[in-house]
């Protein structure tokens, strides 16, 4: 895993959405997993800034995102393809049929973790994954425990995950109780990798990434077994870790 270090938020966000702009200039046709949450926020203004300012088109480009809240309609906005349409796809030039979020109001959720699943590899699989990580090392909403072999699959969201979650909710009751999500397998499938790590509240998270064990009490650690990661740690993230290790 190659680490770039960068001061803050701000440069995190700089150099992520660099080097996605790179990917989307340079290819004739990309698949990008993407990710919502806090992390990633500034990197997609950045991103559609960018291509803005250079004319550059994403209509080669289709999205499929890791995961969406069971239960909540697309314009919900506390759905993530809500979060989606605001923060990048209503900001560049991408055809909507060409984002794709697992569907949360779907009548069989089993079908539709299936039907996300094939139509990731239908469509030749993810060249470049964007990911955030949580405190506790999910990605994605595979949280502690999860299979490290599983695909899209349904999942009931830890106390933890929602209370962190709740910032955008009006009360914790209301955020929902499941999600679909990509798998581990899934995720590690994608041919490059891109995680974001900023914050204090991140930093044991980034110092057990780096230094712990690989296992699935900690789905982040299967990364060091992907060929192809970067990831984008600002010093708040790097602290505890830098603490231990002359960077
Ligand atoms: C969101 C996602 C989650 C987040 C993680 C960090 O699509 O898959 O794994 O990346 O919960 O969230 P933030 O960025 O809000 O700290």
């Amino acid at each position: 895993m190659r680490v770039i270090q960068v001061k803050d938020y701000e440069e995190m966000s700089e150099a992520a959405a660099t080097l996605l702009f790179s990917r989307v200039k340079e290819a004739s046709s990309l698949s990008l997993g993407l990710a919502t949450g806090g992390t990633p926020e500034e990197t997609y203004t950045r991103l559609a800034e960018k291509a803005n300012k250079s004319n550059q088109s994403f209509s080669h480009v289709n999205t499929y995102n890791l995961d969406e809240y069971v239960g909540l309609a697309p314009e919900h906005p506390n759905s993530y393809r809500y979060y989606m349409d605001q923060h990048l796809f209503t900001k560049i030039d991408i055809p909507k049929e060409q984002t794709h979020l697992p569907n949360g109001t779907a009548v069989e959720l089993r079908n539709e973790c299936n039907r996300y699943e094939r139509l990731i590899k239908r469509d030749g699989g993810i060249d470049v994954q964007l990911l955030g990580i949580g405190a506790n090392g999910h990605i994605g909403f595979n949280e502690p425990g999860t299979p490290f072999n599983t695909g899209t699959h349904l999942v009931e969201l830890t106390d933890e995950t929602r209370e962190a979650n709740a910032r955008y909710f009006s009360a914790k009751a209301n955020v929902p109780t499941k999600a679909i999500t990509m798998g581990i397998a899934s995720i590690m499938e994608a041919k490059e990798i891109v995680l974001l790590v900023s914050g204090q509240s991140k930093a044991h998270a980034f110092a057990q990434l780096m230094d712990g064990e690989i296992t699935e009490e900690f789905p982040a650690s299967i990364l060091n077994n992907h060929d192809n990661v970067t990831i984008i740690a600002d010093e708040a993230a790097i602290s505890l870790h830098a603490s231990k290790h002359v960077l």
